[in-house]
């Protein structure tokens, strides 16, 4: 919720090694969306594994203001009556979206070509986003938007009387500007058309297909070009949300660079659109084995076996950017403690994430004696090797909960320990965070006041 709430300083301390089993939460984007599409939907739609972060309990809270029933019927475990391809209603109050990019952008997508009108807002973070990659498209279809300066929120939505289907090239790679496009294309006549020129993560196209939509999918040189036929009839399903391999990474580079760690991180999946990050790794030399793959939730997934590894940098292709966007902080942190220098180019994107990430990690590490480049697309970081970092120092977060699980990993494995000013934000995604990963033997703490 907008509010962010009081802020929690946090500690990360070097000690024991990592051990045991790492059971990380639902995957985020594949529970904002079994949300939206059950509301979407004509019946009951049951999910099960469903993040419980406030990102997505926002989600929840946002569909039921359209009209859509959501009823939590155990942990994890909720149930969507819909209202159909557009069937939503106008909402009675101000759509407050908390932290969530994801919620904002998607939601703004699936009322845009519907006769009502809808104001957005969120927290600090999210006020100073972009809305502008998803208000434009979604003024092709016939929607009006009127928000502040710079296109950020509160912005308020008049969705499309008689709305046009539309043919868009995404110009900035981004799945949350394809999947409002989609969305909106659900309730336009005819066919909508989106191509992105780099593939981003496809949850919205499998889920789609999933609840009965009708999508093809061609890869041309121009990239890639899905096109959609609209006002179909989506009927509800049971959707089972595999786990999110966005938080996995947090355990995982733990593991690799705490001394003699050695852990497994069931059902992470390995979906081509979201596993660049263990491509990376592995490329740095790190000890993980991927067991017993298998499918999960229509997701393909496997066991990560991962053990303390002595890293070395490397130049990460920008070609991968997509496919681990939201791990660069992370990796930033492993790369500090591998030999030889990190390059990570063509990651301009992370300058609109919940806060400017490459300024983040770079303020942050350098804080923590980390020697690193930056520029507007690229991020270079200097590692020191295993047991390298000097830490010792608090680093900013700026209501990011990436950032924050970032710099309290480094704490793991830094000389001195390591604080963050605030790491309230880590509840929007992952608020089991603490307890897995005291589980696994990490020193991590409140810092009382
Ligand atoms: C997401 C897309 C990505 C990612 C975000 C989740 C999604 O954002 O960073 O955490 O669920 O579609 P962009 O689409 O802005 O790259």
């Amino acid at each position: 919720m907008s509010g962010h709430g009081e802020a929690i300083a946090m500690v990360a301390r070097s000690g024991a090694a990592l051990r045991g089993v790492a059971e990380v939460p639902g995957d985020k984007s594949i529970s904002h969306r079994a949300l939206i599409l059950g509301a979407l939907s004509v019946g009951e739609t049951r999910v099960s594994g469903l993040l419980e972060g406030q990102d997505v309990l926002d989600t929840a809270r946002a569909m039921r203001a359209f009209g859509a029933e959501v009823v939590r019927q155990g942990p994890g475990a909720w149930s969507v009556r819909g209202v159909g391809v557009g069937g939503f209603a106008e909402p009675a109050d101000v759509i407050d979206c908390g932290n969530s990019g994801t919620g904002v952008r998607l939601i703004m997508g699936c009322m845009a070509t519907s006769p009502i009108t809808a104001t957005f807002t969120g927290d600090a973070s999210l006020r100073k986003r972009p809305m502008g990659r998803v208000t434009v498209p979604l003024a092709l279809f016939g929607a009006e938007a009127y928000g502040r300066r710079g296109g950020r929120l509160p912005m308020t939505l008049v969705g499309a009387a008689d709305p046009v289907p539309v043919r868009y090239t995404t110009p900035v790679p981004s799945a949350q500007v394809k999947s409002a496009v989609l969305l909106a294309g659900l309730n336009a006549p005819g066919e909508t058309v989106v191509i992105e020129r780099e593939p981003t993560r496809d949850h919205t196209e499998r889920m789609l297909r999933g609840f009965g939509a009708q999508l093809e999918i061609e890869d041309l040189p121009e990239g890639r070009l899905i096109r959609l036929r609209g006002q179909p009839e989506l009927r509800a399903q049971s959707v089972a949300v595999p786990r999110d391999p966005s938080s996995a990474a947090f355990p995982v580079c733990a593991a690799l660079i705490v001394p003699k760690s050695d852990i497994l991180v069931p059902g992470v999946s390995q979906n081509p659109t979201r596993n660049g990050l263990f491509t990376t790794l592995v490329e740095m030399g790190a000890d993980i084995s991927f067991e017993t793959p298998r499918e999960e939730g229509g997701e393909p997934v496997a066991d990560l076996r991962v053990r303390f590894s002595n890293l070395r940098g490397i130049e990460v292709p920008p070609r991968r950017a997509a496919s681990m966007i939201d791990e660069y902080p992370v990796l930033a942190v492993v790369a500090a403690c591998a030999e030889g220098r990190t390059v990570m180019r063509g990651v301009r994107e992370l300058r609109v994430k919940e806060s400017d990430r490459i300024d983040a990690m770079a303020r942050g590490l350098e804080a923590c004696g980390v020697r690193v480049e930056e520029d507007e697309d690229t991020l270079i970081v200097y590692g020191l090797g295993a047991g390298g970092v000097p830490g010792g120092a608090t680093c900013a977060t700026h209501i990011d909960h990436r950032i924050a699980m970032s710099f309290l990993v480094l704490g793991l494995a830094s000389k001195l320990p390591i604080r963050v000013d605030d790491g309230s934000p880590i509840a929007t995604s992952f608020p089991a965070f603490e307890a897995l990963m005291a589980g696994l033997g990490a020193d991590i703490a409140r810092v009382q006041r």
